[in-house]
């Protein structure tokens, strides 16, 4: 058998194919798993292991393990949209929590017991605090966040139990593209902020706000921007301490966020800044389940990761902005 590899599942979305890239170029030997056929702009998927498998398919996930040596699982794969997790809830519980399970049994039968955990800060549901830290109680507020909360807690057991050693890493709010522009945001349907504003850009419609009546100095919620190349750093990192571990039954769960908040209204100003259009805004009424505020504490990846994010806000919106006109202005 060849040199050992690194399992990406969730390879081709938005946060996994830029760790896909970042491992790449930092020299590691990847396998992707995912149940989606590569995008026409995503070329990398074709120069290394590419397994189309859904993680519900046992068998088929079992031939992957299998079929290569592998010595660490990086596990994205996984349904984000939080407003369809609370109408369909079966279908987050099945493709997020049993696939995940799934995942874990099979790495137990065959010996593969690191694992880097794609983890949300939707776990906190609303915390109420200037700075959320990892020791904030979890509080879910969607069916989405306790998927994630829920995995969370079953790799723990597979660590105490099982001698597995793992990071749950707990987004804030991914956003920004590959400064290559090989790959970036391109959800369907996109509901997150800064697309949302490209979008109205290049569409000529009005931005909606969803509300200007939180308790923030300017009335719209805050949130914690942090890059997906800086995310792809941190799984690198997490990565390589689960690589270097000669203990097991490690675990860890790990914020990765800047540690500072930009509110709504002040994103848009920073996308008509960047871009240098004008953004029509219009104000509507509360989104359900958005908390006022939701910043990381990034104390912790800086502790124990050696973590310190790069990229400003200036090079998310500019990233997101030529990956934009790329791939939806071409
Ligand atoms: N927003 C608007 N108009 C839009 C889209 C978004 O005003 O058209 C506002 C939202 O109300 C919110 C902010 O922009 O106040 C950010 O919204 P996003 O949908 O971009 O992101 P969320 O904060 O709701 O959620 C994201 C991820 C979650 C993750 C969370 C962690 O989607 O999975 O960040 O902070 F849990």
């Amino acid at each position: 058998m060849s040199k050992s590899k690194i399992l990406v599942t969730g390879g081709l979305g938005y946060i996994g194919s830029q760790t896909v890239l970042s491992l790449l170029d930092s020299g590691f030997e990847v396998v992707i798993l995912d149940k989606n056929q590569p995008k026409e702009y995503q070329n990398f998927a074709y120069i290394v292991d590419f397994e189309r498998v859904d993680l519900l398919n046992i068998g088929d996930l079992e031939r992957v393990f299998k079929k290569y040596k592998i010595e660490v699982v990086i596990h994205f794969a996984a349904f984000i949209e939080v407003g369809e997790s609370q109408l369909k809830p079966e279908k987050y519980y099945k493709n997020n929590v049993v696939g995940t399970l799934n995942l874990l049994t099979i790495m137990h039968r065959y010996k593969v017991n690191k694992i880097v955990f794609s983890s949300t800060a939707a776990v906190y549901g609303f915390s109420g605090v200037e700075l959320i830290d990892e020791n904030q109680p979890r509080n879910p507020i969607s069916v989405y966040g306790r998927t994630k909360s829920i995995s969370e807690d079953i790799i723990n057991d597979f660590c105490k139990i099982h001698g597995f050693s793992a990071f749950s890493l707990r987004y804030f709010n991914a956003c920004g593209a590959d400064p290559q522009t090989r790959t970036g945001e391109d959800h369907n349907p996109e509901t997150h902020l800064i697309p949302c504003i490209l979008n109205a850009i290049a569409n000529n419609v009005t931005f909606k706000i969803f509300g200007n009546n939180y308790n923030t100095p300017d009335g719209t919620c805050i949130r914690d921007y942090i890059h997906t190349t800086d995310l792809a750093s941190a799984h690198i990192l997490a990565t390589k301490y689960l690589m270097d571990l000669t203990t097991s039954g490690f675990y860890e769960v790990v914020n990765l966020g800047t540690g500072q908040g930009f509110s709504v209204s002040q994103i848009v100003q920073s996308v008509e800044q960047v871009t240098g259009c004008k953004v029509l805004v219009e104000f509507v009424d509360r989104r359900p389940g958005d908390s006022d505020r939701l910043v990381a504490s990034n104390q912790k990846a800086k502790k124990i990761l050696n973590w310190e994010p790069q990229s400003n806000l200036y090079q998310i919106i500019k990233t997101a902005w030529e990956w934009y006109q790329k791939i939806k202005l071409k």
